[in-house]
């Protein structure tokens, strides 16, 4: 339990022990405790939920949310829920969603299985740790197609999600829309092998998301437009497209960021920051303690990406962006460069600093860093404050010293795409070394 992010006073005394938490500029979390939410409970089979598998549970969502969302819980006892129609939750206040249960996908709209708009103090969770929504995407994607997202946030102020598995979505998986003084933490997302399947997406102002494990072939977790104040750490990308910005185009407004001990094995990056055109800026992040293993790309900013459409604008301005400590290999660094900083002809990236990297080639004995119109320290960088564009490529062909680094005991060998997913447990573990913040709130 997070009790001690409650009450301001008490969390600025935690974050004194915890640095990486200074990138927060608030508390964040539910403002009032669980238990006074459980004060009063509506559980959806007192509204018509059956646990069979096959009566729509939606409804009874809908009317339990009705009764109990200015201070209370809406609980989805343990058991197995068809979910046959949407639900959208708008406006609850002091409201906790507690999912106990496993609600299964069985409707065929789009959209978004469920949908939270403009609560505040609001917590979604699973008290066993066991609670997971099954989207079982596999039966649209067999047949090349996409269907509904499973949960979306939009406009919730102080709030949490954790303990929760979300499993092969038809589409994206978790999506916060301008959400703010969030926490996400003790939670798993496992998806199909393909794109469009993204992990966590987020936009807004002060969220810590922390203890997450992510496999798809999408985004991992991904920082949307506009975002600040954001700490994302301890994440475990177990064959995933990788964390990124992006993709970023006109109007780009996205300032400290920090993503700290990321570890990504089989995925498409270790982090991607991309845009093509667009305007605005990204300002003071950093990205440290990453480690990889047979990714694609590595360290990757991809200001001509060429995957989105040309946007209004001369480029996004990067600038002070800080790249620490990535130590571990990619595939083939011939390839794909494992340092790829490709800036805006027109808007040279500046204040970008790379320092102990070490990645280095699982085949083969050379590699590339790769850089144009960025300048700052490190690598291929070119220092100095007067800007014009240039292009450069470094070929490396001894391994850098430091580069050997941990792997976790379990990565991901294959990734279904055309079979049901099972339901994983959540792990007590996401970085090489790192103890959660948490234990799980279903650990005895
Ligand atoms: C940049 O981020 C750091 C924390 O990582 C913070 O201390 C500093 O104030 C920020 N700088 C600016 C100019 O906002
Ligand atoms: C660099 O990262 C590795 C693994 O992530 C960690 O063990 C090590 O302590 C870090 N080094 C520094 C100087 O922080
Ligand atoms: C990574 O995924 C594999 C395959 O599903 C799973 O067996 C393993 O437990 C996962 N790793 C962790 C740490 O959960």
């Amino acid at each position: 339990m997070m009790a001690r992010f409650y009450f301001p006073l008490l969390a600025l005394g935690f974050l004194a022990i915890t640095p990486a938490v200074a990138q927060l500029s608030r508390r964040v979390g539910p403002t009032t405790s669980t238990e006074s939410k459980r004060r009063t409970v509506c559980s959806v089979l007192k509204y018509g939920a059956v646990a069979d598998k096959s009566t729509d549970i939606g409804p009874a969502i809908q009317a339990a949310f009705a009764a109990c969302k200015d201070g209370g819980t809406v609980y989805v006892p343990p058991g197995d829920y068809a979910m046959a129609t949407w639900v959208s939750l708008s406006g609850g206040h002091g409201w906790a969603f507690q999912l106990d249960g496993i609600i299964y996908r069985t409707g065929t709209a789009g959209g978004h299985m469920i949908f939270i708009e403009k609560a505040k103090d609001f917590e979604f969770y699973s008290s066993t740790s066991k609670g997971a929504i099954q989207g079982y995407g596999y039966e649209f994607h067999r047949a090349g197609k996409y269907g509904c997202r499973l949960l979306r946030l939009a406009h919730v102020e102080d709030f949490s999600i954790h303990d929760i598995a979300l499993v092969d979505a038809p589409q994206f998986h978790l999506f916060l829309d301008t959400c703010t003084n969030g926490e996400i933490y003790n939670c798993i997302i496992r998806g199909g092998d393909e794109g469009g399947l993204d992990g966590m997406d987020v936009s807004g102002s002060n969220i810590w998301i922390h203890d997450v494990e992510v496999s798809n072939r999408d985004e991992c977790v991904t920082i949307k437009n506009p975002a600040e104040h954001m700490l994302i750490e301890n994440i475990y990308c177990n064959w995933s497209g990788g964390c990124a910005m992006g993709s970023l185009g006109a109007g780009i407004d996205i300032h400290d960021i920090h993503f700290d001990k990321i570890y990504s094995v089989n995925s498409n990056q270790m982090f991607m920051i991309k845009s093509n055109g667009g305007s605005g800026a990204v300002k003071n992040c950093t990205f440290s303690n990453f480690i990889g293993h047979k990714n694609a790309y590595s360290l990757n900013l991809d200001a001509h990406w060429t995957q989105l459409k040309l946007q209004p604008g001369n480029g996004v301005l990067y600038q002070d962006l800080h790249f620490i400590n990535w130590t571990g290999s990619c595939s083939d660094g011939a390839r794909r460069a494992p340092i790829n900083v490709i800036c805006p002809d027109k808007v040279p990236c500046h204040g970008i600093n790379i320092e102990d990297f070490a990645i280095w080639t699982e085949s083969g004995n050379r590699e590339y860093y790769k850089c144009a119109n960025a300048y700052g320290n490190g690598f291929c960088l070119r220092p100095g404050s007067t800007y014009s564009s240039y292009t450069t490529t470094v070929t490396v062909t001894a391994a850098p010293s430091g580069w050997a680094a941990a792997t976790m005991a379990a990565d991901l060998t294959t990734l279904p795409l055309s079979d049901s997913i099972p339901i994983p447990t959540i792990p007590t573990t996401f970085f090489p070394g790192a103890t959660p913040y948490s234990k799980l709130a279903g650990a005895t």
